[in-house]
């Protein structure tokens, strides 16, 4: 078989990983050729790529970021894109398409699926946000930095007394505060899933102060949202693709605290630091375990379909259930982070 892979929305550690295992499943097992598009769909759509074997994959496993470049453009915003990237995949004669990415990535695969492109998906990214798959690659990276900020910031925070607001992604859950939250034992955490109260936070860590606290740790998901009517927020820019440019919510959150409790404040904006650098073990793994079991779902002639974690086995699910929601934190996690609030 020929095989075209790709890489697209925002990067996160493992795709390099990803990419090495199909290229060896194809080429050691399969004896599949493959070539790997440049920047997600818009090397698809311009028919830009280039060949992958095992040479060019050596050495990647570790390596954070994609080869392949990759970019939130999707063919369906642009006149004659879907039929531009119909084009090149009928040119180059392949046989299937292998797409890791996020939510948009993989909604965008789930239409060229049903244009009748044989498609099959690994689900990529560090909010961990994909449905029908207990974690998405990355994650476990991202947790694990964000896990060592709240870690040195707390022996600061606690020698100036300060209560410290630090700002993970989480667009539209909170899987990266909820955990990093709960494995660096915080004071308090806003997630997208529980609009907040300002005055319930502030009361929160005014109770800790009085209990002889003097390090307060605040996990702030960058899409955390206020409880209607609490607290003024600026309407985010958004970038080329129509993204929401999130990042600064905790700016404005510190600010009102400090206003509201007297308690000094400062900030810590985590940003594009969680994506980038070499991925934790388990993400090495994960994205080793995704990059085979996509290529054996190829060659099994299962597509439309997402390569998926569940009870620690790879299954494969419908492209079409994976992309219909976004997966919200789990109640019962979230319950148990509220047990250790301030
Ligand atoms: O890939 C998901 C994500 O990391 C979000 O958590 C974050 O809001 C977004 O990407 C940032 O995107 P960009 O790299 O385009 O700034």
């Amino acid at each position: 078989m020929h095989i075209g892979v790709l890489t697209g929305g925002g990067d996160c550690p493992g795709l390099n990983a990803v990419i090495r295992a199909i290229v060896r499943r194809a080429e050691a097992t399969y004896s599949d050729t493959v070539i790997g598009f440049h920047d997600g769909w818009r090397g698809v759509v311009e028919n830009s790529w280039r060949p992958l074997d095992m040479g060019s994959c050596r050495g990647i496993l570790s390596r954070g970021g994609t080869i392949l470049g990759t970019s939130r453009y999707t063919p369906f915003n642009l006149d004659n894109g879907v039929a531009r990237a119909l084009n090149t995949i009928q040119e180059l004669k392949l046989d299937a398409l292998v797409v890791i990415g996020g939510e948009g990535t993989l909604s965008c695969a789930c239409e060229m699926h049903t244009r009748g492109v044989g498609i099959v998906c690994v689900p990529k990214t560090i909010d961990n946000d994909i449905s029908c798959t207990e974690r998405t690659f990355g994650f476990d990276t991202a947790v694990n930095i964000a896990t060592d900020a709240i870690d040195r910031l707390r022996t600061t925070a606690e020698s100036h007394d300060r209560a410290i607001f630090v700002e993970v992604m989480g667009r539209n859950v909170g899987h990266i505060a909820t955990w990093a939250g709960i494995a660096g034992g915080v004071a308090y955490i806003l997630t997208p899933e529980t609009p907040f109260d300002i005055q319930e936070l502030s009361d929160a860590l005014l109770r800790r102060k009085s209990s002889g606290r003097h390090d307060s740790i605040v996990v702030v998901a960058e899409g955390a949202q206020p409880q209607p009517g609490t607290l003024e927020l600026t309407e985010p820019s958004v970038d080329v693709y129509g993204h929401k440019r999130l990042g600064g919510i905790a700016n404005v959150v510190a600010a009102e605290v400090e206003k509201r409790t007297g308690i000094e404040t400062r900030v810590t904006i985590l940003g594009h630091v969680q994506r980038g650098g070499t991925p934790t073990s388990f993400d090495r793994v994960l994205s080793t375990r995704f990059g085979v079991a996509a290529m054996d779902a190829v060659q099994a002639g299962c597509f439309g379909s997402m390569v998926a974690l569940q009870a620690n086995k790879i299954e494969l699910v419908t492209l079409r259930e994976a992309t219909a929601q976004l997966k919200p934190v789990d109640k019962d996690l979230l319950d148990v982070s509220r047990v250790f609030f301030a």
